[in-house]
């Protein structure tokens, strides 16, 4: 009885041979005197007749319950009319039993083997094993199996070299709270687990490689999300003697032959390029969900002389006005236009002014306070229609973008505007080298601090919140999917930006000193990218969560109920580590 087919790859080419499957019982239908059962493996179903003349094997199908292990042989045979199921692959035939043997058992099942998805979390990922033989999980995995393959036959033609880099290393400047892990020889130091592989990779640029590639395990303890991950996977690359443009067309031609090969779906190359500058002022986000048009429009302009004190005065305070306008929105009524209002306050809006378009001109309680002409250029900057509503903000420039960016976000989804068709890549460019730390009262590096500028040479502490980096982001339908940057390779612009982001020379030497050095010493002009795989599986599989691409996720509170992890070590291990537990006392 050695297996000669998977259950879901039989076709009608295969009516009128024997074959044998092996499987799990999907299901069992008793059809008084016949016996249905649906047999399942990794690439599908496959309906099984159990005919009552063969008395010995009717007794055991009989006997047969959900998730048993089988395998039988018979012989395929065209199904009779009105019994196709044409939703099946298989659907036009079933195979008739000759012998069958039970392999295994099973208990009841703490949930149904099927497609939905009505089990909490909790119990999924307790039982994994199980959640993973549903059939949407294994043709995800198959997915991110081709699609893992596909990344690497590309890079493998463009010369990229697969090199693996430590997980046990120092912690790296990516900026999330490391992982660390005590050393039993150095009582008191710690490895930490890599963010990413970002000093390794560039120290591999100086060493000749030129072209680097690894599909690597990052590591980030960071509160988690439907797209985060403690442990999460990258495409990390990096190349020597490159600009900008050549990373990002090496993976413009990457996701094009993956989107190609795997999903049969043609994506336009070169992808579409948006200023950091330009994402946050139209789309409120730097990472633009383009599926959908519903444009933020500024009007500081515009309104800096309105009669509305709450315009005129965040305007003379060096803050902004932008407006958005909200297809068919003059329904809302005002319970749920003073929801809008809740949901940007979460975002520190202060409240959330409005217009209702009308037949006869815009209505609410702040039009007495503009002027005809005024309201009319709004309406056609916004491209408004009878029967939308506008909606504004004004305040400083981050909690107008991040508010007005949520809530076209909301709308887009509570519309139906969003056409889930699509898969709309973007570059986001031109992103600001630093950002001011207002705490503590100075410059942050907006990546790392090896990160390029596109202009060194004016660059100085004064101007630095307007230098731009040569940096750069691919977003997929409103999702981060991988970000880069061309780096700095000479030690006297790397000494002048750690200056201005006020790093002095030992706290430098301190947390990065082996990649300083390293590029001393006649380190090529180089630069990379890393692209979040989860995300992009998650993307291509239509999942909403990375969870559903990884084979042993952790739940949302950061555990894995299916080995118990984490937990606690005897006291021996924590010897042997110089580790002492600190147990937090209960306040009184
Ligand atoms: P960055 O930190 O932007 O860049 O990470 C690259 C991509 O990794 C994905 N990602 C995550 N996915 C799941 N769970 C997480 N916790 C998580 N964090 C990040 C995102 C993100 O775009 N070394 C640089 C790359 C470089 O400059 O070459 C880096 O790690 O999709
Ligand atoms: P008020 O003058 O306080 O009655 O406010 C008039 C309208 O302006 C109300 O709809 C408020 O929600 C709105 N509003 C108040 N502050 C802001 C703000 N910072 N941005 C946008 N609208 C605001």
């Amino acid at each position: 009885m050695k297996r000669s087919s998977y259950c879901g790859d039989v076709r009608e080419d295969s009516i009128g041979k024997d074959i044998v499957v092996c499987g799990w019982v999907h299901s069992r239908r008793d059809h008084g005197g016949v016996i249905f059962i649906d047999l399942r493996d990794r690439e599908g179903l496959l309906q099984i007749v159990f005919q009552p003349e063969n008395k010995e094997i009717f007794k055991i199908a009989e006997g047969l319950r959900s998730e048993y292990v089988v395998s039988v042989k018979g012989l395929v045979r065209k199904r009779p009319e009105g019994t196709l199921n044409p939703n099946m692959p298989t659907g036009s035939i079933e195979l008739v039993v000759s012998k069958i043997e039970i392999l295994n058992t099973c208990p009841g099942l703490p949930f149904e083997i099927s497609d939905y998805r009505e089990t909490s979390e909790e119990l999924r990922l307790k039982y994994r094993y199980l959640d993973l033989r549903r059939p949407n999980f294994q043709k995800n995995f198959i997915m991110r199996h081709k699609v893992a393959n596909e990344i690497r036959n590309f890079l493998n033609d463009e010369s990229f070299l697969e090199i693996e880099t430590p997980f046990l290393t120092k912690s790296t400047p990516e900026g999330a709270r490391d992982f660390l892990v005590p050393s039993r020889l150095h009582h008191g130091s710690f490895f930490a687990l890599p963010q990413s592989p970002q000093l390794f990779k560039q120290i591999l640029m100086v060493s000749g490689f030129d072209k680097y590639y690894q599909i690597a395990r990052c590591f980030r303890d960071e509160d988690l999300r439907a797209d985060r991950q403690l442990e999460f996977t990258q495409i990390d690359l990096e190349m020597s003697f490159v600009e900008e443009n050549d990373v990002m067309d090496v993976i413009e031609r990457m996701l094009s032959r993956v989107f190609k090969n795997v999903l049969n779906i043609e994506i336009k190359i070169p992808f579409e390029r948006m200023s950091y500058a330009d994402a946050l002022l139209h789309y409120g986000s730097d990472k633009p969900d383009t599926r959908f048009e519903m444009e933020i429009k500024d009007f500081s302009a515009e309104l800096k002389e309105s009669g509305f004190s709450v315009f005129s005065s965040v305007i003379s305070k060096g803050g902004i006005v932008r407006g958005l306008c909200i297809p068919k929105g003059a329904s809302f009524s005002r319970s749920e236009i003073d929801g809008l209002t809740n949901f940007v306050g979460e975002y520190g809006a202060k409240g959330l002014a409005w217009m209702k378009i009308t037949e006869s001109g815009a209505e609410s309680n702040i039009v007495k306070y503009f002027k005809d002409e005024k309201i009319k250029v709004i309406i056609s900057k916004l491209g408004a229609k009878s029967g939308d509503l506008i909606v504004f903000l004004a305040d400083e420039e981050k909690i107008v973008a991040q508010g007005l960016g949520a809530l076209r976000l909301k709308m887009g989804k509570e519309l139906g505007l969003i056409d889930k068709s699509k898969f709309n890549f973007l570059w986001v460019v031109d992103f600001p080298l630093m950002e001011w730390d207002k705490e503590e009262q100075r410059w942050q590096a907006l990546h790392h601090p090896f990160t390029s500028p596109q202009d060194v040479v004016s660059l100085n502490k004064e101007n630095a919140g307007t230098a731009k980096a040569k940096a750069y982001d691919v977003i997929l339908n409103g999702i981060e999917l991988g970000g880069g940057s061309i780096r700095i390779h000479r030690s006297d612009v790397q000494k002048k930006i750690f200056d201005i982001l006020s790093i002095s020379d030992e706290s430098a030497k301190e947390k990065f000193g082996f990649l300083l050095d390293a590029l001393t010493y006649g380190a090529p002009p180089h630069g990379g990218l890393a692209l979040g795989f989860d995300r992009m599986c998650a993307l291509m599989a239509g999942e909403d969560s990375i969870r559903e691409v990884i084979a042993f996720p952790k739940t949302q509170k950061a555990s894995d109920p299916l080995s118990n992890a984490p937990a606690p070590v005897s006291e021996k291990q924590l010897k042997e580590l110089g580790v002492r537990i600190v147990v937090k006392q209960a306040k009184v």
